[in-house]
């Protein structure tokens, strides 16, 4: 994919008819990594064709796993793994390939991986990744930019998580899945990808409850073998379109969203005037002509997710009064603020607090996204901006969001991906 890529998108269409949710990237990334844990095959439906997928793909090849995508099924054999070792060419692509670490760690008691690259939208420490695995029985040893973890045998522990990281619960729910004995992680994450994640390896032999609550049991069994999975859908992907239906006044059905996953989005949106009806297989979205700013706090799940806080704020540049963002997950996530100043957003930022004043309209110019979801929030804006929005850097949506521009179009929106450049004055 070229960084050259942008999106032309000309405001002010109303969306309009039904748009169908991918499989969750959450959900995949951590599933496609546990299938290392597997001495079978697994097989996953509903994978969603994402950029990062695809380096997730790579990496468990480079493992020496043998993985056939097919439609949106993939099919891992990692029976043959001959490598626990992955460069730093590829984690630095992707923060997400640290959850090779817990599955490799658990069958075969070593790991070594190249240190997670920076992100945009904070420093992202694996401490309580790695001070859980120390207590299930690894020596880590961090030198020359790469992790290792060794363990003569893995044993069960009480772990308590100083914050409910998400990536830290899946690591050590999969290390632990095969330790001697049973493991307690308390303060573990409650996202609805961590009982995606037990279920799937529940499904191949291990012993996992507590999912969804914040202490999960883990009884170690031997061995895990083939299994069978769906990938839940979306719900970041469905709160976008959601935002998007609402901001444009459009009449949307959201197909696959599930209401449970995004009762703190839903009760916002509802709070700020959009209308929100659960469907049988999804919401319906029916937007109204100008909504209230609403005050929102990022927290773990069940909280208002941090992975939706940009796409909120783009519905807030444009809504009646003044709404207060506090973001407590992530320490640097508001690069999309000076984007939507462009367009003639009034949005102050003072650490961790924004403060957004509506205003009444806001004007299509070029603007580039920073990470995923300041992507996704830019499009969100330039959809309901006068004149034309051009996002540059969209190869940063593509990593999380699967044909975007496809799925807008069927609803009615004027969104085209180009190459050209120098659009910039
Ligand atoms: C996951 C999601 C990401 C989402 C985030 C929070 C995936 C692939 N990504 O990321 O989309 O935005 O959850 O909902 O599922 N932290 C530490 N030490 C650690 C681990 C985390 O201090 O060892 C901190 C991080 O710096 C961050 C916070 O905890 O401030 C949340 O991170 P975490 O929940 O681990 O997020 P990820 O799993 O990286």
């Amino acid at each position: 994919m070229s960084n050259l890529e942008k999106y032309v998108i000309i405001g002010g269409n109303k969306l309009s008819g039904t748009v169908r949710i991918s499989g969750g990237k959450n959900s995949v990334l951590t599933i496609l990594p546990a299938c290392l844990l597997s001495k079978g095959v697994c097989t996953i439906h509903d994978v969603p064709r994402l950029s990062d997928v695809y380096v997730m793909k790579e990496v468990l090849e480079c493992l020496g796993a043998n993985v056939v995508f097919t439609g949106s099924t993939m099919v891992v054999d990692a029976s043959m793994i001959n490598v626990i070792e992955v460069p730093d060419t590829l984690t630095r692509r992707m923060r997400a390939s640290n959850l090779v670490m817990g599955p490799l760690l658990s069958r075969f008691k070593e790991v070594k991986i190249a240190y997670p690259g920076g992100c945009s939208i904070g420093s992202r420490p694996m401490d309580q990744h790695l001070n859980g695995m120390e207590l299930l029985g690894a020596q880590v040893i961090e030198r020359h930019g790469y992790i290792e973890a060794k363990a003569v045998k893995l044993a069960g522990e009480e772990i308590c998580l100083d914050f409910p990281s998400v990536g830290a619960t899946e690591n050590l729910m999969m290390a632990a899945s095969m330790a001697d004995g049973v493991t307690v992680i308390r303060n573990a994450a409650r996202e609805p990808e961590i009982v995606d994640l037990q279920n799937f390896i529940n499904s191949m032999g291990a012993r996992i409850r507590g999912a969804g609550t914040d202490v999960i049991k883990i009884e170690g069994v031997r061995e895990l073998g083939s299994a069978e999975h769906t990938i839940i859908p979306d719900r970041i992907e469905a709160a976008t379109f959601i935002i998007m239906a609402a901001i444009t006044q459009g009449d949307v059905s959201v197909e696959g969203a599930i209401p449970e996953h995004l009762e703190a989005v839903i009760a916002k949106l509802r709070a700020a005037g959009v209308k929100i009806v659960d469907l049988k297989e999804g919401v319906r979205v029916s937007g109204q002509k100008r909504y209230k700013c609403v005050d929102i706090k990022t927290m773990p799940f069940p909280g208002f997710p941090t992975d939706v806080q940009p796409q909120l704020m783009a519905m807030m540049a444009l809504s009646e009064g003044t709404g207060i963002i506090t973001e407590t997950v992530f320490e640097n996530r508001y690069k999309h603020v000076d984007e939507f100043r462009r367009m003639g957003a009034n949005i102050r930022v003072e650490g961790r607090i924004a403060v957004v004043k509506g205003v009444k309209s806001l004007s299509g110019a070029y603007i580039e996204a920073s990470d995923l979801r300041a992507g996704a929030a830019l499009v969100t804006a330039g959809l309901a901006a006068e004149g034309a929005t051009v996002v540059g850097d969209v190869e940063h949506i593509d990593r999380g969001y699967e044909r975007m521009e496809q799925k807008l179009r069927s609803l009615g929106a004027q969104i085209f991906r180009t190459n050209g450049s120098g659009v910039r004055k």
